[in-house]
């Protein structure tokens, strides 16, 4: 474990350094004018005595959220500033393969700048691994759009929600210096500022893609049922449509306020495809919003997700297509039209996969309703 932790270590303090960059991307940074080098990670290393304070003693009061393998405290520092602190909780199995993706959030966080995208603002190695980041008190979409006792979110922040969120995605596939895929995309993991602007959050299961590779065969699968992608459940296929498909099912969550797998035990792309495909739009609204909503940007948005949930990757748009079909202007519906083969719903899996065990190369976890993971 030690070996992980300080080899990791040594990679994100050379950052800008040949072992975080390629080559070319080394020369093209610094060929670049000042005032368009990418900014600088401004996160600092925190110590246990500060975040032990601010979360006092890590409370159980402080506690607002729990994931599969870590604990989330808010808390407040000397300067008034809220903070939340992500600690990697023990257990003693898979101890070095979560510390592995407790170090692989950093890694990639750290190194990103977007609206749309959580800021880190430190950790600290005293005492256990701790991430650092600014405080949603808002929490996450999840946590809002599926507590019966909160009123419904309305039309407008819904779609300010998923636009937002599909910026954040593009930056992370074509803005930031390296091609990041999420794998992760799901309501529990965008976060909402005050003013819900979202701020993707949660980069334990990130990778980082070599430009020169189209896509990354991964093993094991993680991911959160309901949200995986048919390339990437069946073959381990990773590029930036496995997280098209997640921000297709994420879409049609926060129109339909409903959850990515039901108590019916049908997913909700399963529920919505035949839908799309007929045309009866209307039936994926959200009955909550009582018909208040925004008719041609509804239509945009699901014609978007339609296209995410698409089986063939190739198929799938792009997170720049996303946008534009989801933002103003014409869609070219033609461009899109495929022959039928390529649309037939493959039954890539069904709950009686969920039998595996856990030396098998699967790890996913469920979307619950507790805000958490
Ligand atoms: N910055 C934050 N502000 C407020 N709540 C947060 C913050 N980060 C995480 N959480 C809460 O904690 C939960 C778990 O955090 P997450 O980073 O997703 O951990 P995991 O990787 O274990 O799923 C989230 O779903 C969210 O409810
Ligand atoms: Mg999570």
């Amino acid at each position: 474990m030690k070996y992980i932790r300080i080899n990791s270590f040594k990679r994100l303090f050379f950052f800008g350094k040949r072992s975080f960059f390629g080559e070319e991307d080394v020369k093209s940074l610094v060929n670049l004018p000042l005032d368009q080098h990418p900014p600088r990670p401004s996160w600092k290393c925190f110590s246990y005595e500060q975040l032990f304070d601010a979360t006092n003693g890590f409370s159980s009061e402080n506690l607002v959220g729990k994931g599969g393998y870590a604990e989330v405290y808010k808390g407040k520092m000397n300067d008034g500033k809220e903070i939340a602190v992500k600690r990697l909780t023990k257990t003693s199995r898979d101890d070095e393969r979560k510390e592995k993706e407790f170090l692989n959030e950093i890694g990639t966080i750290g190194h990103v700048c977007h609206s749309n995208v959580l800021p880190l603002l430190g950790c600290c190695i005293d005492y256990g691994l701790y991430l650092v980041f600014e405080l949603s008190t808002v929490g996450s979409v999840a946590s809002l759009i599926h507590d019966e006792k909160l009123n419904p979110l309305d039309w407008k922040t819904r779609h300010k929600i998923v636009l937002g969120t599909a910026r954040g995605l593009h930056y992370l596939h074509k803005g930031c210096q390296r091609r990041i895929i999420h794998r992760d995309i799901k309501a529990s993991n965008i976060l909402l500022t005050t003013d819900f602007e979202p701020q993707i959050s949660d980069f334990g299961l990130a990778k980082w893609l070599p430009s020169q590779w189209t896509h990354h065969s991964i093993a094991p699968i993680e991911g959160t049922f309901g949200h995986l992608a048919p390339e990437y459940y069946l073959h381990g296929v990773v590029d930036e449509k496995t997280d098209v498909f997640a921000f297709g099912v994420f879409l049609l969550e926060v129109i339909s306020g409903r959850k990515p797998v039901d108590g019916s035990f049908q997913s909700l792309h399963s529920w919505a495809k035949p839908i799309l495909n007929n045309g009866e739009i209307e039936k994926l609204v959200d009955p909550r919003l009582e018909g208040a909503y925004d008719i041609s940007q509804f239509k945009r948005l699901a014609f978007a997700a339609s296209l995410c949930i698409r089986p063939s990757s190739t198929w799938r748009p792009t997170m720049n297509e996303v946008l534009e079909i989801m933002e103003e202007g014409e869609i070219d519906k033609e461009k899109w039209k495929m022959a039928e083969e390529d649309d037939q719903v493959e039954e890539f899996w069904g709950f009686d996969d969920l039998d595996y065990d856990y030396n098998s190369s699967f790890s996913m976890s469920f979307p619950d309703s507790t805000g958490s993971t």
